[in-house]
């Protein structure tokens, strides 16, 4: 090349550098998982540091050590025994003296939403069978298709007082290990089905949502309400009354992602919130040619992907107004808090990102 006239060495780099771009352009779209369009993330303004809210860090740690990502928590108010699923396939229960217990233990890395069952015993979210039934006997499978189709990615579950069963599928393109996949394609493919144990059949309620994720009953199970995490909302879907079959906005522009909802005692709702986005990546979110780069390096969703860096719960009430509000900004005790659970004046805070179970006191707080 030494002989080459300059402009002739200058025209072969140029070109070599176009032809990599085309290369890598085509490799980028060619073999890109995702089909995106544009998503607008909250203005992160509303985390202005004046309103900082770091009240979560005084959390109790429950079970350090035992609990390996305690995604959701629940109740058995009649026995005040407190249910978690772990990362390695146990359900594990907090008795009334404080003592924590292997209970039951199904093989799978992947349980989800629990939740109490009227005759007894908790139903479980599994994202690769369906939903478990678990009882002191032991467990059993009681959805596992529909329409001959497996369940993939159920995640969270309520049971109704007439034994009907909501849950939500978050998306039905992605599974769970590449939710984040979904959030950067930002079309909707997440469901919200019922299943009825009496004529044992699965039916879509909702269809088309954004990431379905948290699933809970209001007081009177006049409503359901099902959060759609990345467009920062909560629906709800009339079940009883004159709205009977409608579904209305129960509460949008949340701050963050609403993750799992459940009903509080005095008929509001506690709401956890993750955080979809680094402050300085939002941009990612407004280009489909960075979302398509993104999507294809694993490296990059860790950096744009905040869900493990804070916490947030907020308690929201019927009419959809946030009542209260409680953080740990910077995740320094508890972060990625998945749930939110009220039992006798404390909060029981679930976690992807933690080794116990977050007991927070809402007396003063
Ligand atoms: C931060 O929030 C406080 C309280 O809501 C508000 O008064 C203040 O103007 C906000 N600051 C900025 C820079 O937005
Ligand atoms: C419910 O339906 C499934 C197929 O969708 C079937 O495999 C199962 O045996 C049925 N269960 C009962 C209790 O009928
Ligand atoms: C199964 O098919 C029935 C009838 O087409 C439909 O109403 C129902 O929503 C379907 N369920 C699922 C989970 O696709």
């Amino acid at each position: 090349m030494s002989n080459l006239p300059l402009y002739t060495t200058m025209a072969l780099t140029i070109s070599l550098i176009l032809v990599a771009l085309v290369a890598l352009t085509i490799q980028v779209f060619y073999f890109s998982p995702i089909d995106p369009v544009l998503l607008k993330i909250p203005s992160p303004l509303s985390s202005n540091s004046s309103t900082k809210n770091n009240q979560l860090q005084n959390v109790i740690k429950l079970g350090e050590g035992f609990l390996k990502q305690p995604e959701d928590v629940c109740v058995d108010h009649k026995e005040g025994i407190l249910y978690t699923a772990t990362r390695d396939g146990w359900i594990k229960r907090m008795v009334r003296n404080g003592k924590w217990e292997n209970w039951k233990h199904i093989d799978s890395s992947t349980l989800l939403g629990i939740t109490t069952s009227k005759d007894g015993g908790l139903i479980v979210c599994d994202t690769a069978l369906g939903l478990f039934k678990v009882t002191e006997d032991g467990f059993s499978v009681i959805v596992s298709h529909a329409n001959g189709s497996q369940l993939i990615f159920a995640d969270d579950v309520i049971e109704a007082s007439d034994g009907n069963i909501y849950f939500s599928i978050p998306t039905t393109k992605f599974g769970l290990h590449n939710w984040y996949l979904d959030v950067l394609e930002a079309r909707p493919h997440g469901q919200l089905l019922k299943y009825n144990p009496i004529s044992n059949e699965t039916v879509i309620v909702l269809d088309d949502l954004a990431f379905a994720n948290g699933v809970a009953l209001s007081k009177e199970e006049d409503y359901v309400v099902v959060c759609e995490t990345w467009k920062f909302r909560c629906v709800k879907h009339w079940l009883k009354g004159i709205n009977k079959g409608k579904t209305d906005i129960f509460i949008e522009n949340l701050p963050a992602g609403p993750d799992n909802i459940n009903l509080a005692p005095d008929g509001s709702f506690w709401i956890s919130l993750i955080k979809v986005t680094s402050e300085n990546m939002g941009f990612v979110h407004t280009s489909k040619v960075c979302k398509h780069f993104v999507a294809l390096f694993p490296r990059l969703v860790n950096m744009v992907n905040r869900v493990t860096k804070s916490a947030m719960v907020v308690k929201v009430d019927t009419e959809g107004n946030i009542i209260k509000k409680f953080g740990d900004n910077d995740g320094k005790i508890i972060s990625f808090v998945t749930s939110a659970v009220e039992f006798e004046d404390h909060l029981y805070l679930g976690s992807l990102n933690t080794d116990f179970v977050g007991k927070f006191p809402l007396q003063n707080a």
